[in-house]
């Protein structure tokens, strides 16, 4: 297999999504191969939220990080859609946790069939991943893809123990974010490196590139819950406050705004009480402040951070198409 097409060709994540698309389908096929519990209604409920139109940026990660490592077969595939499925565990977790009624444009699992039901197909689709990764018998797979699910497990945990708390500092928001989001990304880039073959120092980078790209991409997350199109987005806006989560924008806000507005805000989320107004109001206040351009400067910065962990390697199609990647992770509307 050639190294993926000319690098002169890849601008826009158009031409990345072009310029993979045999892969990404063959992500997909596998997506579709491995929902094949013989309990019906657990394939029912794992189609609907799989085929709700994920932007599938995992399994996109750990395809280019194998292809830039020189990988040339075909357990790529495999892999991305194994990483997808714990992806889409962790949602449907989430939005039991959250109380989300909107997941990608659609009623979420739980809202349709309710928490058990969203909570156990979550279950499902760990072990499912589980059961194909350990027939790899790739020591280093099974452990990095282990501890990614010890930590985002831990990353929801320490979410909600600072739940409807607004002194929450920086500092632990941003290990909530790396728990919960980036070591997921960064996993699938190191899966990447690992069946290609790379060097435990190229490893390492591809890692820390996930990393830095996992954190950038929650914080883009965690302003769109603000600042997006709701359409567009495909989740409710307001959802984190509402649930009385603490997200870097509010932080920012929080130490920015008059006493009476920080009143206002630690009330709402402490009693749970946020109505459309407050939230149109505190958009509003967002957007005075510049809350919302200082949480998507901050990840804008690990943007760079990731590039910088690509250096090592040699240009290509594949390290063309990350930097791509690694832009739209924080410029995107959904
Ligand atoms: C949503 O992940 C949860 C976060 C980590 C922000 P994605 O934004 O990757 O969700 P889908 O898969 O595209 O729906
Ligand atoms: C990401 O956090 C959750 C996971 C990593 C599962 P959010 O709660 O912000 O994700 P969304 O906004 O519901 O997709
Ligand atoms: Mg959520
Ligand atoms: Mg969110």
């Amino acid at each position: 297999m050639q190294n993926g097409p000319a690098t002169s060709t890849i601008h826009t994540m158009a031409d990345v999504w072009d310029a993979y698309r045999d892969e990404l389908e063959g992500v997909e096929d596998q997506v579709r191969k491995n929902l094949d519990s013989s309990v019906t209604l657990v394939n029912t409920v794992a189609a609907h939220i799989l085929s709700g139109g994920g932007k599938r940026i995992r399994p996109l990660l750990l395809l280019l990080c194998a292809r830039l490592c020189g990988y040339s077969a075909k357990d790529h595939l495999i892999l991305g859609s194994l990483v997808e499925y714990i992806h889409t565990a962790t949602l449907l977790h989430d939005d039991v946790v959250d109380d989300a009624d909107l997941r990608r444009g659609r009623q979420t699992a739980r809202k349709v069939w309710g928490n058990q039901v969203s909570i156990l197909v979550g279950d499902y689709l760990y072990s499912k991943a589980i059961c194909q990764i350990v027939g790899f018998r790739n020591q280093a797979i099974n452990e990095v893809l282990s501890e990614a699910c010890r930590k985002m497990a831990e990353g929801e945990v320490l979410q909600l123990y600072y739940n409807g708390n607004p002194q929450i500092t920086e500092f632990e928001y941003r290990r909530i974010v790396e728990y919960k989001t980036a070591s997921l990304i960064a996993a699938s880039c190191r899966i990447g490196a690992i069946i290609g073959n790379a060097s435990a120092d190229q490893q390492a980078a591809l890692f820390r590139f996930g990393q830095h790209l996992g954190i950038a991409f929650q914080l883009a997350d965690d302003t769109l819950d603000y600042a997006a199109n709701g359409d567009r987005l495909g989740k409710s806006l307001g959802q984190d406050l509402r649930q009385g989560k603490a997200t870097l924008p509010l932080l920012h806000l929080l130490q920015q705004c008059p006493d009476a507005d920080k009143q206002m805000i630690k009330d709402r989320m402490e009693t749970r009480t946020l109505t459309e107004a407050d939230l149109l109001r505190i958009i509003s206040l967002m957007q005075e402040y510049g809350s919302i351009t200082y949480a998507m400067e901050r990840a804008h910065e690990l943007v760079v951070a990731a590039n910088r962990d690509l250096a090592p390697f040699e240009d290509s199609s594949p390290k063309r198409a990350l930097t791509v990647v690694a832009d739209y992770m924080v410029n995107r509307d959904r």
